[in-house]
């Protein structure tokens, strides 16, 4: 939108500066139709679901890597600064064995040194390969909920223990049984614990459990550098107590979920479920951030090479529920890195499993897409909500889903009308 308005506004001072120029009628004329014409064609793009928001939210990594950029950014330079934060070809091997290590690890180099790390939690892996022994003792566990039944989706969203305001909104949104019309459907809140010390907390937290059954949590600190171990407690959930779920999305507590489109659009109920399929907002080519100051520091020590295997980012991602053990069990191997979804690229790396792109790369963002009923009955995940807005905006999706894409035409033409009168009074 903003990118429109700034685009429109642009060509409309353009205008003005010209009609001191232009005095004959016949120049003015063929200015005044220049100008609906490319009105026209500005006002079009809007309803393309997605289209804006790419040209507002320029692919910026945000909370696990670049922050998103308001408008004023000079999006040709963030390219070629992207550009540059790409790897440079990896170097041809010095020789045969070398070589041989680099393809077999689907030419992602320096995998192979967090792969074979001498990792702490190979004593995880219990007898006969069975998910026995764990990781973190479970506090607050649910393991009967998938007794008997074999869910279409399981929803596994990370959040701080301190955050039940966004719990709270996401049951009465996006994680409210309802959006799954019928179809069978868990939501799970991934925590670790509070600081210590925070008895009222931890006792508020086991008091919600209570209720709505939808909680689970381990005894490891709950921090932005344990994300992993927050993310393994889910795929060792998934593994353990429900294997049998077609489908499972980890997402954050701060996103919004189009958990209709994301069910019938994209999963399909009434499709087989897929088998090791992985999905999300697909990062290609991303080079290790090597400042010490940043969150996203990746000590070369810990991972050496130039660039990270593709991986979906962690705000939101969706699998088949075989996975959830593949990636579990992988993971005993594989020394833990604190970026989640780096981490779980790797795995999937490992295992030879390509993420899939989405059908339109507009489904799923990273960052903030602005609201309008048409683009977020399109979307998947969009960032950055808190747990007020994601409830306005909820309900105004919802009140006006059926009709979501025709306001946005009216608006449209609405505006375009006030557009031109505004234009005509200006003469
Ligand atoms: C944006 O960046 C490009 C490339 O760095 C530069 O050529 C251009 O002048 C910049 N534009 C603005 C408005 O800063
Ligand atoms: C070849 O590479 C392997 C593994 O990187 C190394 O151990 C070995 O010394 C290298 N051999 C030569 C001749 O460079
Ligand atoms: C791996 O860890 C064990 C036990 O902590 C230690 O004895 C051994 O030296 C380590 N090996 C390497 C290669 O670091
Ligand atoms: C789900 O939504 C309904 C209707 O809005 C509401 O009554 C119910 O409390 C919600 N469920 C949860 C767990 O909040
Ligand atoms: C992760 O959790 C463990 C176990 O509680 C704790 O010892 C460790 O300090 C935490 N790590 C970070 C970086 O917060």
């Amino acid at each position: 939108m903003q990118w429109r308005r700034r685009h429109c506004c642009l060509i409309k001072m353009t205008w003005n500066v010209k009609r001191s120029l232009f005095r004959s009628h016949a120049a003015g004329f063929l200015s005044l139709v220049s100008l609906v014409g490319i009105l026209f064609f500005c006002g079009h793009h809007d309803w393309l679901p997605g289209r804006v928001g790419r040209r507002e939210n320029p692919i910026t990594y945000t909370v696990r890597g670049f922050r998103s950029q308001k408008s004023e950014t000079n999006h040709s330079t963030l390219r070629s600064i992207w550009k540059e934060a790409l790897p440079v070809p990896p170097k041809p091997p010095v020789n045969a064995s070398a070589y041989q290590a680099e393809v077999s690890l689907q030419g992602v180099t320096g995998l192979e040194n967090s792969l074979s790390a001498n990792n702490s939690v190979n004593g995880e892996n219990g007898v006969g390969g069975q998910l026995i022994a764990k990781p973190f003792r479970y506090i607050i566990n649910e393991p009967d909920k998938c007794q008997d039944r074999r869910p279409f989706l399981i929803l596994l969203i990370v959040a701080e223990p301190g955050q039940a305001d966004a719990r709270n909104a996401i049951r009465q949104t996006w994680g409210n049984d309802s959006v799954a019309h019928g179809l069978d459907f868990i939501r799970l809140f991934l925590l670790g614990v509070g600081k210590s010390g925070n008895m009222y907390q931890q006792h508020a937290i086991e008091e919600e459990s209570r209720h709505y059954r939808d909680i689970i949590q381990q005894d490891y600190l709950d921090t932005y550098y344990n994300l992993t171990i927050k993310t393994l407690m889910g795929m060792h959930w998934v593994a353990t107590h429900c294997p049998q779920t077609a489908y499972v999305m980890k997402t954050d507590s701060d996103m919004f979920v189009n958990t209709e489109y994301l069910i019938h659009k994209l999963l399909k109920p009434d499709v087989p479920p897929r088998q090791n399929y992985f999905t999300g907002y697909l990062m290609r080519g991303y080079a290790p951030n090597r400042n010490k100051d940043s969150k996203w520091y990746m000590p070369p020590e810990l991972y050496p090479s130039e660039r990270y295997p593709v991986f979906c980012s962690g705000t939101g991602y969706v699998f088949s529920g075989d996975l959830a053990e593949k990636i579990y069990r992988i993971s005993l191997g594989i020394r833990r890195l604190h970026l989640e979804d780096v981490y779980v690229g790797i795995c999937l790396a490992k295992l030879r499993i390509d993420p899939v792109p989405p059908p339109n790369e507009f489904v799923f963002n990273h960052w903030r897409v602005s609201y309008s009923s048409c683009k977020y009955s399109h979307l998947i995940t969009s960032h950055q909500f808190q747990p007020n807005e994601l409830v306005k905006y909820w309900n105004h999706l919802q009140s006006n889903k059926h009709n979501a894409c025709i306001n946005a035409a009216k608006e449209k033409s609405g505006r375009f009308r006030h557009r031109k009168l505004h234009w005509r009074m200006g003469q």
